[in-house]
Order: C-alpha cells, then structure tokens, then sequence
C-alpha cells in the first residue's frame, strides 16, 4: 500500500526535520513494508530518506521564470524531488486552480518522470445530487489526463470530507473506487478525514490501495499509528 502525508501549511522546517527522523526511525524499527510518502510545506523540502520519500505538494509547470510565489522543477531538484501532488481540492477551490492549469501541470511533470499523486473529489452540493452526478465531476477531472502513465497514483478525496471529520461512508468509497477503477488501472488512495479509528475499515476495502492523509498525519506519533494499522492488513 502507499501512506502519504500532507502536511499542508504546518510545521517549519526544523519541525518537518523532527518529523521525518521521528517517522523514518518508527519505520526501520516497526519494519513497515508500505511506500510511505510525506509532502512538507515548501519551505522545508528536503531530501528523501531511505524508508520515506519527500515530495512537493505544488509546483509551477516550468523549469524556472517569472511566476512569483511559485516553485518550478529546478527548485525541486536541487532536494532531488521525483514525487508531486497535482489537484488537491485546496489548490483547485481555495487557490482557484483551474483544469486548464491542473492538465498543464500533470504535462509538465509527467514529463519529467514525476511520480504524481492526482487528485480528484467532488464538493457537497455534487454528493448531494448522486452518484452519477460524482461520477461526471469525476470524469470531468479526469478529462484530458493521462491515465496510463507509468508512474500515475490517483487519489479520491471528496472534498466535504477534507479536514471535516466527516468520512465518506464505505459504500460511496466502494462505489467511487470501483468506477475509477474500471477506467485505470493505477494505485487509487482514498483521503478525507482518514483516522486511527477508520483507517483498518477504509484501506481494507476492495480497489483502496493506500490513503493519502492531512490532519491526522501532523504529528509524528498518529501518522506512525496510521502506519501501524496498514502494517498490519498485510495488503499489498
Ligand atoms: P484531512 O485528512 O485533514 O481530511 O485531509 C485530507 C487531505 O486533504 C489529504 O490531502
């Protein structure tokens, strides 16, 4: 399975340090055999270690330029970045990134051979008009996308359930996975609300092959219990 960690915009960069010698040192010990990913804020990129890869959780499709306030590829390479978070649901209704700018940016970095974790999810006014109206937003996301390329990780997170507290129910996830399935075949995470009390039930369904986590993930302890927990299901 694959267990990411977004942090979002928190810790600085002398608390991701702690952090990642904290959850790297748990993963040696505990032998955790899952790909575990962590996406630090910008300003405390770093480089991989050996039981956890560090990845950017936004980049301007560009190598360098004139894009004030953003990061291109050659600010990522000099911490030997290869991982990316592209359509986060904050990016796309927070910071008004449209699916122009989210198709250019999978381009960009698919090709350069970045392992990139697409996100995709619907807002509440779309779960309240049903599946098939999930499924077109969905699809809508989707469109233009590569969905065959090699070093793809999709990742479902409805976006009323992001820093809610509220999951969706395992039915809906069930439902969600298994369509997106049918039309990629790549790792497909589920995110929204993912906790030490959900995580055994949500990432032992069927077609859920990881999370990728907020909230819970900020601290080092809860995300290694997380870690735990997938440890034990054995799934691969
Ligand atoms: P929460 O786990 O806080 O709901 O956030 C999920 C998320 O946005 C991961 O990218």
């Amino acid at each position: 399975m694959i267990i990411a960690a977004n942090l979002k915009t928190n810790h600085t960069r002398a608390g991701v340090k702690n952090y990642l010698d904290a959850t790297s040192d748990f993963i040696d010990k505990s032998g955790a055999r899952d790909r575990v990913f962590v996406f630090p804020p910008a300003t405390a990129l770093c480089e991989s270690r050996s039981a956890v890869v560090v990845g950017a959780q936004n980049a301007y499709p560009a190598e360098s330029g004139s894009f004030t306030g953003e990061i291109g590829s050659q600010q990522l390479d000099e911490f030997g970045i290869r991982a990316l978070l592209i359509g986060h649901s904050e990016r796309r209704h927070i910071l008004g990134e449209g699916l122009d700018l989210v198709k250019r940016k999978f381009d960009y970095f698919a090709g350069l051979d970045y392992e990139i974790f697409f996100c995709v999810g619907e807002p509440p006014e779309i779960k309240e008009a049903g599946f098939d109206a999930v499924m077109t937003y969905i699809e809508r996301q989707l469109d233009g996308i590569d969905l065959s390329y090699d070093r793809l990780i999709l990742a479902y997170e409805p976006v009323w359930a992001i820093g809610t507290g509220k999951t969706a129910a395992s039915e809906d996830i069930l439902a969600v996975h298994g369509a997106i399935r049918r039309v990629c075949d790549k790792p497909l995470l589920y995110g929204g609300s993912v906790k030490t009390e959900n995580a055994g039930e949500i990432l032992s369904l069927e077609n859920v092959d990881g999370a990728l986590v907020g909230t819970t993930s900020w601290v080092s302890e809860r995300f290694c219990a997380l870690l735990e927990i997938a440890n034990k299901l054995k799934k691969d």
